[in-house]
């Protein structure tokens, strides 16, 4: 199946490369005695993989239906040997045999689970990562080369700034063979919002000429209404990946849906908890299967300097004063008079927690007024970037990179390195076109 598939993607491109992966399917146990009935249990729990074996918490194993805990134990036990005993087959001029007698004396000499050393690490991840082009030479480069696997990319901007055009354009440039800058892989498409479009597919792959029949077939679709559905959709996913080479997901958006299924402040705990965990699922499904994800999210626009952002995340009318906003040249969030007041005028809610959860929340800076407008814990200016990714501390954090989205002129988009481990803060300008997205040119 997996040949198969790889074979089409191969004839789209012209080109038979394909990426090594390094998951191997769960039905490799069978090697080392576990039954092919466990096997499927543990399938059917959502356990596609040796490495999603390895990379959940032993608890979500042992809560497989139908498996017992000493069952279940045993297939962790047998999915650790099997990972280790691959990297030593793998090693030139070593029998099997050898490499068995190696792991077992190996074991008995060193406890050690998995460190590498920093310069092992770098060789790793130069063999591993791939990065997808953009199609725009100028966002690749700010981008370090491209989209990159084995980490979740984050596009925010506002409505209209390309972020469902960029995962259009990846869509397509994933399916290139790597010497053009793909990723000679599949592409799957969580959409959010309904704005996927094949047509755009199409004339994205004649930008790139490739067969647009071809590569639409190697494109996965699959539309979400309420978050529950989103989550399904992506504990799913795993299983086409062991069987074909995917090396994208897009979530076309992440938080949409959690903003309408969670409203008001009353629900903002169990929906950051939730979201947090699509996140951390996320970010297991890019390194089990190096895969590169890429998430959009909305950014609010707010004139009012913090004001717009809350009242729409937290549902509630906000009242600016402009006596403290203009000294200070910030917004202040005022609720009306209906609600306690233990800040001195300027609390949000009832709760004299709020300011820090909302600059939790938020991730802006919180400065909070007495009466004379300047102490710094009791009142609540908002001081920040007026455009935010939704989302709070829990997106934040679960992002490895962030690249902020916003209009310039015409047909112009900007896009700005916000928050990333290894690329420096800069902005690259690219366009909007029939083609997707392609390079700017003044
Ligand atoms: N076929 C096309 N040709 C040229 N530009 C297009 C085409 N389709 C969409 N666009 C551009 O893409 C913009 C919408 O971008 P989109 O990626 O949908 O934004 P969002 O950030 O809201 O996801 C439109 O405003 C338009 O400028
Ligand atoms: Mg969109």
């Amino acid at each position: 199946m997996a040949e198969q598939v790889a074979m089409e993607v191969g004839q789209v491109q012209g080109d038979e490369e394909m990426v090594v992966d390094d998951f191997q399917e769960i039905e490799a146990l069978a090697e080392l005695g576990v039954s092919a009935a466990d096997v499927k249990k543990a399938k059917e729990g959502g356990f596609f993989t040796i490495q999603s074996l390895i990379m959940n918490p032993r608890k979500r194993l042992h809560a497989v239906k139908g498996l017992s805990e000493a069952k279940a134990d045993k297939m962790l036990e047998a999915a650790k040997k099997l990972t280790s005993l691959r990297r030593l087959h793998a090693v030139k001029g070593l029998s099997e045999a050898k490499a068995d007698k190696m792991l077992e004396a190996a074991k008995k000499l060193t406890t050690a689970g998995s460190w590498i050393s920093g310069a092992e690490a770098m060789q790793k991840r130069a063999r591993d990562i791939v990065k997808v082009t953009t199609g725009a030479a100028a966002l690749d480069t700010l981008l370090g080369g491209g989209m990159e696997t084995k980490a979740i990319t984050e596009l925010y901007g506002e409505y209209r700034t390309g972020k469902t055009q960029l995962c259009h354009t990846l869509c397509v440039a994933v399916q290139l063979p790597i010497a053009q800058g793909g990723g000679a892989g599949k592409a799957a498409y969580v959409d959010t919002e309904g704005t996927f479009r094949p047509e755009r597919i199409r004339s994205i792959a004649a930008r790139f000429n490739l067969d647009p029949d071809a590569v639409l077939d190697n494109i996965v679709v699959g539309r979400a209404h309420t978050v529950d559905g989103q989550m399904e959709l992506l504990q799913a996913v795993g299983a086409k990946m062991v069987e074909e080479p995917y090396k994208l997901l897009i979530v076309d958006s992440i938080m949409a849906l959690f903003r309408t299924d969670f409203t008001g402040r009353g629900e903002l705990a169990e929906r950051q908890q939730k979201l947090g965990q699509m996140m951390a699922l996320l970010k297991k499904i890019s390194e089990e299967f190096n895969m590169a994800v890429v998430v959009t999210n909305q950014a609010m626009s707010d004139p009012g300097g913090g004001m717009a952002f809350i009242s729409e995340e937290f549902n509630v009318a906000v009242v600016v004063t402009n006596q403290i906003s203009e000294e200070f040249n910030v917004a202040v969030v005022v609720t009306n008079q209906v609600m306690s007041d233990p800040g001195g005028g300027m609390t949000f809610v009832a709760d004299p927690k709020k300011p820090a959860a909302i600059s939790e929340e938020f991730n802006v800076a919180v400065v909070v007024t007495n009466q004379v407008m300047s102490d710094p814990g009791g009142g609540m200016t908002f001081v920040a970037d007026p455009k935010k990714p939704v989302g709070g501390h829990v997106m934040a954090h679960a992002s490895t990179q962030r690249l902020y989205l916003r209009k310039g002129k015409g047909e112009q988009r900007v896009a700005k390195v916000v928050d990333s481990p290894c690329l420096a803060e800069g902005e690259a300008s690219f366009a909007l076109s029939d083609d997707g997205v392609v390079e700017y040119k003044e």
